[in-house]
């Protein structure tokens, strides 16, 4: 595991980009794996103003991203396409067919979980993959289980991830039940990884660093990729 300390999310958000910006000036057609979740936003800004400053072209790469809610449209505000459109695809020049997030519209969750999967490994897999943390480990939307999902699939979202997600909706009422997610099989996959660990998330990075590794921290199997990279603020 690699780990950098840094003392703002201002340079946590750099250091994040600088990998990303690093992959893709290595490899032009690099797969990116993204996520949501207010961790990422100041990453995105990064790469959005080395875009604008002519560093970096996004014109050749895929992107698949973690998740999706069940229910979610490219209109709701609340979910993920919508938030990546906003944050990063409407400011760059990545051609919009490219860029993948699970429908959450979609007849059959199952099914599409499927399409996905077989999507990113047509693509020949994610090359680095950008990743937040839940306050109970999740990564993506994989929950506390009693195994580690492999391939996307839908899950249904825990207690503790329903009440924190509720700060952006009108009521706990309203946040959605479900979602479709990559599985940890997927992510571990990723030939890169990227943790961003902000203020709050010390003692669940303590457990899943550190502590044993279960399927009741979901993070915690990062212990075993090759290549992730932890950046926290401390
Ligand atoms: C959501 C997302 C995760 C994200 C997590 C943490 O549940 N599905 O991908 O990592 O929230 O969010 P935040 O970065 O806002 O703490």
């Amino acid at each position: 595991m690699n780990y950098i300390a840094v003392k703002s999310y201002e340079s946590l958000s750099k250091q994040a980009a600088l990998l990303i910006a690093a992959q893709i000036l290595n490899k032009p057609n690099s797969v990116l794996g993204f996520a949501t979740g207010s961790s990422p936003i100041g990453t995105y800004e990064e790469l959005v103003s080395m875009y604008k400053q002519g560093i970096l072209d996004f014109s050749k790469v895929t992107t698949y991203n973690l998740d999706e809610y069940v229910g979610s449209d490219e209109n709701d505000k609340n979910g993920y396409r919508y938030f990546m459109n906003e944050h990063l695809f409407s400011k760059v020049n990545v051609d919009m067919d490219a860029t993948h997030v699970p429908n959450g519209v979609c007849e059959d969750p199952t099914h599409e979980g499927k399409r996905y999967e077989d999507m990113i490994v047509g693509a020949g897999g994610v090359d680095i993959q950008l990743l937040g943390i839940g306050l109970n480990g999740h990564i993506g939307f994989n929950e506390p289980d009693t195994h580690f999902p492999d391939t996307t699939h839908l899950v249904d979202l825990t207690e503790s991830t329903i009440k924190a997600n509720a700060r952006f909706y009108a009521n706990e009422a309203e946040v959605p039940r479900k979602a479709i997610t990559m599985g940890v099989g997927t992510i571990m996959r990723a030939r890169k990884v990227i943790l961003l660990a902000t203020k709050g998330k010390e003692e669940i990075i303590q457990r899943s660093m550190y502590g044993p590794i279960s399927p009741d921290v979901p993070a915690s199997i990062l212990q075993l990729h090759p290549d992730v990279t932890v950046i926290e603020v401390i």
